[in-house]
């Protein structure tokens, strides 16, 4: 049997990815095989566009293609192969983060990104999304006591950042049914019961 595929999305700071191991290793007491990995990056290839993507300043449809084509390379060799094995794949951003980044954040064009996810994976979304949502001071606040050097999207705007929100947001209203909301502006307990709530939907 295939398995599933399951994203985590958020502005910068919804701390997400301390809840990826957590979730992984949740499924893996169940029984289940899991792959954890993440965008840009899950390949080596992948990892090579994100070191450019995080760091380099680029014309905005650079930035998306560049996002695409290491998606393509990710789905390739990592993502669909582990599926069809019947592993569970975790994925730490996916193409909702394009969306709401280059799209919500930069402003492309929404018919250009909807051209470039039908090329790049007409047939496959995944089966659930997580996305971790809090209010942007609050998420501001974690960045600056995590005290370490800011990437490329991270040094952007409050209003780059707030554009970003909505954009997730108004994703989840075109989704429903895939995308689960996740109060991040709480404890580490909390947050944890919310996501073994919404596993338990798609076990
Ligand atoms: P992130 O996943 O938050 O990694 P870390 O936890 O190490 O900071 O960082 C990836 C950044 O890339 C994040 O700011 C969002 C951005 N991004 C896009 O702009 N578009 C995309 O399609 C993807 C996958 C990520």
């Amino acid at each position: 049997m295939r398995g599933k595929f399951i994203t985590f999305e958020g502005i910068d700071g919804a701390g997400k990815s301390s809840h990826v191991e957590w979730l992984a290793e949740l499924l893996r007491s169940k029984g289940l095989s899991v792959q954890v990995t993440r965008e840009p990056g899950g390949t080596e290839l992948g990892e090579r566009l994100r070191e450019l993507l995080l760091n380099e300043p680029m014309h905005l449809e650079t930035e998306t293609l560049l996002m695409f084509a290491g998606r393509r390379e990710h789905l390739a060799r990592l993502i669909e192969p582990a599926l069809a094995r019947g592993e569970w794949v975790i994925c730490d951003r996916f193409s909702d983060a394009t969306w709401a980044y280059q799209g919500g954040g930069r402003g492309l064009d929404k018919n250009k990104f909807l051209a470039l996810e039908h090329w790049v994976h007409e047939h496959l979304q995944p089966d659930l999304t997580l996305l971790f949502d809090l209010p942007l001071e609050v998420a501001r606040e974690r960045i600056v006591l995590a005290n370490r050097v800011l990437d490329k999207f991270e040094q952007e705007r409050a209003d780059f950042h707030e554009r970003v929100r909505q954009a997730y947001l108004e994703r989840v209203n075109a989704h429903p049914s895939r995308m689960r909301i996740i109060d991040a502006d709480n404890t580490l307990e909390n947050i944890r019961k919310q996501l073994e709530v919404v596993i338990a939907s798609i076990c």
